[in-house]
């Protein structure tokens, strides 16, 4: 299999990236977890993909949702929202602390160095705002875990992924100016049993409960 940079993976997945799979359930639960009021809030989500999160962000209340991504394939399925940009997430085409809370969901293992794209999250975050990463967790490509899906046509493909561990993510922000103030580790387990058992893969699911696949930081700007 070969495995595809981000902006040819994405073009292929768009099509079908509406599908939830494991990780990008485990990924809402655990941002769910985390808690941060959206009320009133400028939200930022960079690499939305589809922006199926923005939906939820406006849902809750935010007072304006933008999505940024790098695939204009992907932006092309977000079909309904208004706010939505082409752009790469280390040259972001936003105003300095436009925004108090910026997601930058399961996009960070797409990029070989952090800092770059860490520096552009910290000056679009407000003073007082938050910003939250997830990403494709360390310890399950240490399992043998890959970032993979299949195309229109069945095809399963391998995306680059690039591990940045917890103390990478950490350094790179506290370069950028901010701060890590909360963690959460999203792990196999009930939340996504109906996944394994769908694919047939319960065995798998019984050996594999408890591996983090989604790893969740919530930074704040350094005073
Ligand atoms: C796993 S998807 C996550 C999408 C969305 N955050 C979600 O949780 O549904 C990763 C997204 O990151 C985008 N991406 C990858 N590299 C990027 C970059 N350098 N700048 C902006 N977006 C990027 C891809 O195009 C893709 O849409």
């Amino acid at each position: 299999m070969t495995v595809l940079a981000p902006a040819q993976g994405y073009a292929l997945w768009a099509p079908t990236y509406s599908v939830e799979t494991a990780v990008s359930a485990l990924d809402a639960s655990v941002v769910a977890s985390l808690d941060v009021p959206l009320r009133d809030k400028r939200v930022l989500d960079v690499g939305c993909g589809i922006a199926r999160r923005l939906v939820s962000a406006r849902e809750a209340g935010a007072s304006m949702a933008l999505g940024i991504d790098l695939t204009p394939a992907m932006l092309a399925q977000a079909r309904g929202e208004p706010l939505l940009a082409a752009a790469d997430a280390r040259a972001l085409p936003v105003a300095d602390g436009a925004f108090d809370v910026v997601w930058c969901r399961l996009v960070l293992g797409h990029l070989p160095a952090l800092e770059p794209a860490y520096r552009e999250l910290a000056r679009a975050c407000a003073p007082d705002g938050v910003v939250l990463v997830t990403d494709f967790h360390p310890a399950a490509a240490a399992a043998g875990h890959r970032r993979t899906f299949r195309d229109e046509g069945g095809e399963l493909h391998e995306l680059e992924n690039h591990v940045h561990d917890v103390d990478a993510h950490r350094s790179a922000a506290a370069r950028a100016g901010l701060s890590l103030h909360e963690r959460c580790d999203g792990e196999v387990g009930e939340t996504i049993r109906d996944f394994y058992a769908r694919a047939g893969k319960l065995d798998a699911y019984e050996q594999q409960l408890g591996l983090p696949l989604v790893l969740a930081m919530l930074f704040a700007r350094e005073e």
